[in-house]
């Protein structure tokens, strides 16, 4: 069996094509041993490897052998030439196998014909200087045949071997990695927005929490309205971990975020070649779902086009990816926010009716701060120890005169502008108790002056700055109540006309 050197670059340039062209460990095994059936013409091979845990030499890969006397073959370390191999990292040829003791004859495969020898080579697999198997074939041959030149060409594939069996260790323990990672995500998560760290016991939460627990157990589609800052992705999160799709996916789109065209491959994915940048397929969020939860947030935001093509999914639960023909159909539950007023905008014709009512099966709404103070004691000790932690201090708490006076602020920016508060105190606050002086100017004021709250922070000014800011809006609030007309504003504010156009110069009032 003489190996012609064109011949054994045809080998080498086929086995390293089955290497590129897949990461799987038992393909890419099977296609070289076929390439060297091909090109050897080999009757048997045969690819073992080591069970570190067991010590024994299993058959990973065969080819001409059944199943069957394939699974009754393993090895001990030693026993037999496989075993021999194993043991001592060097190969072993066996010109004629008919003359040689050592021949176990386990696979009870081989059928000697007449006048013919069959001749084996068994050469190591060796992975950083172990050996972790073995690569054999037997092939019938005669006295003629240059067996150092077979065993040198085996070696060089058991070399290569030796590398995809690397590769493929890398690769499935990066995909352990990952899967760990996801499923301890997960529970991190499930735990973050446990239903129960909600905080709040006020009736209006705990009605909040009474409607999450009942439609946590159906697919109905939920409906959640409030005001920005109220807590609405925290409500969707709940709906999700305390239904029985928490371990699948929980996918958030935020309607306001994207361009409609990209909002909407976004959802329903695209097909290669769909639209000009469409260079590869993409699954969208309603496929990526499927078994759990999709939230769509700020819904009223999102164009009629998509409007209707998102009743189709609620209806029917199948949509087509952009460009594609065929259907997919998808099994998730819906979860919508918005901070509008969807039946105004209805009115509007902005907002499809026939959708606004499919969406609208379970209104929940998460009502605002001020319609919940006494939860406010209990925010504010919360995200106090939250960021006590984060922030390494230790305030011990507000006093009762501060507490009172975050009591009676209306939060317009509600639970988040309460948690961003709080942190800033916390930076700023040296002592061991919050006091009123250390509270934001505009809280500390609320009772007297409440809607001057909502232009915005006091945080970090001067009283130079404030007084300016001050001034500010009450011009602003003079402009609008004379219909921008400034001779008119200038009188009612004391001002002369030349005063008053300085000043809404500098306050870049035009
Ligand atoms: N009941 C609550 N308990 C603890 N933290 C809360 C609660 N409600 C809201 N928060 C916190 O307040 C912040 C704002 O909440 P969230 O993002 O859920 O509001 P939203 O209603 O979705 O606002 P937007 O309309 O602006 O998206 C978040 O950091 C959230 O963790
Ligand atoms: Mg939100």
């Amino acid at each position: 069996m003489k190996v012609k050197l064109a011949r054994e670059v045809e080998l080498l340039s086929d086995i390293s094509k089955a290497f590129a062209e897949s990461l799987d460990l038992e393909e890419t095994l099977t296609s070289i041993l076929k390439s060297l059936d091909t090109h050897l013409n080999l009757r048997r091979g045969m690819i073992t490897l080591l069970d570190p845990d067991t010590e024994t030499i299993n058959i990973r890969i065969a080819h001409g052998l059944s199943k069957k006397s394939r699974s009754q073959a393993s090895y001990k370390v030693g026993e037999g030439i496989t075993g021999l191999v194993v043991q001592s990292g060097k190969e072993i040829v066996v010109p004629d196998i008919s003359k040689d003791p050592r021949f176990l004859h386990k696979t009870r495969s081989r059928k000697q014909e007449k006048g013919k020898q069959i001749a084996f080579f068994c050469v190591p697999i060796k992975l950083e200087g172990k050996t972790i198997g073995t690569l054999s074939v037997d092939k019938q041959a005669d006295k003629s045949d240059d067996f150092k030149a077979n065993v040198r060409l085996l070696d060089v594939i058991a070399t290569m071997v030796a590398q995809a069996i690397k590769l493929n260790k890398l690769v499935e323990s990066d995909r352990q990695k990952l899967r760990e990672e996801n499923v301890r995500l997960r529970r991190e998560l499930k735990s973050h927005f446990d239903i129960h760290n909600m905080v709040g016991s006020s009736n209006a939460m705990k009605e909040v929490y009474r409607l999450i627990e009942q439609v946590a157990n159906s697919n109905a589609t939920v409906l959640l309205r409030g005001e920005s800052g109220t807590g609405k992705d925290l409500v969707a999160h709940a709906i999700h971990y305390s239904s029985l799709r928490a371990d699948k996916p929980f996918v958030k789109v935020n309607c306001t975020a994207l361009p409609d065209t990209l909002l909407e491959s976004e959802l329903f994915g695209h097909e290669k070649g769909a639209f000009t940048n469409a260079i590869r397929t993409r699954i969208g969020r309603f496929e990526l779902a499927n078994g759990g939860t999709v939230f769509l947030d700020e819904i009223g935001d999102m164009n009629p086009l998509l409007q209707s093509k998102l009743l189709r999914v609620i209806q029917e639960r199948q949509f087509e990816r952009i460009g594609a023909i065929k259907t997919i159909k998808t099994d998730i539950r819906i979860v919508a926010a918005t901070h509008q007023d969807l039946k105004v905008a209805v009115a509007q014709k902005k907002f499809r009716e026939d959708l606004y009512y499919r969406l609208n099966v379970i209104p929940i709404r998460v009502p605002p701060l001020r319609e919940r103070k006494t939860d406010i004691p209990l925010l504010a000790h919360h995200f106090l120890e939250y960021f006590n932690h984060s922030k390494k201090k230790s305030i011990r708490g507000f006093g009762e005169d501060s507490l009172e006076l975050l009591m009676r602020y209306d939060w317009p920016g509600n639970v988040r502008e309460l948690e961003n508060t709080i942190e800033r105190l916390v930076i700023l606050v040296d002592n061991n108790i919050i006091t009123p002086e250390d509270l934001p100017f505009y809280i500390k004021t609320s009772r007297t002056n409440s809607n001057l709250a909502d232009f915005g922070s006091w945080e970090g000014m001067s009283y130079r700055e404030q007084l300016d800011y001050a001034e500010k809006l009450i011009i602003k609030k003079a402009l609008e109540e004379c219909q921008g007309n400034k001779t008119h504003a200038a009188r009612r504010l004391g001002f002369s006309v030349r005063t008053m156009r300085n000043k809404i110069n500098k306050y870049n009032l035009n």
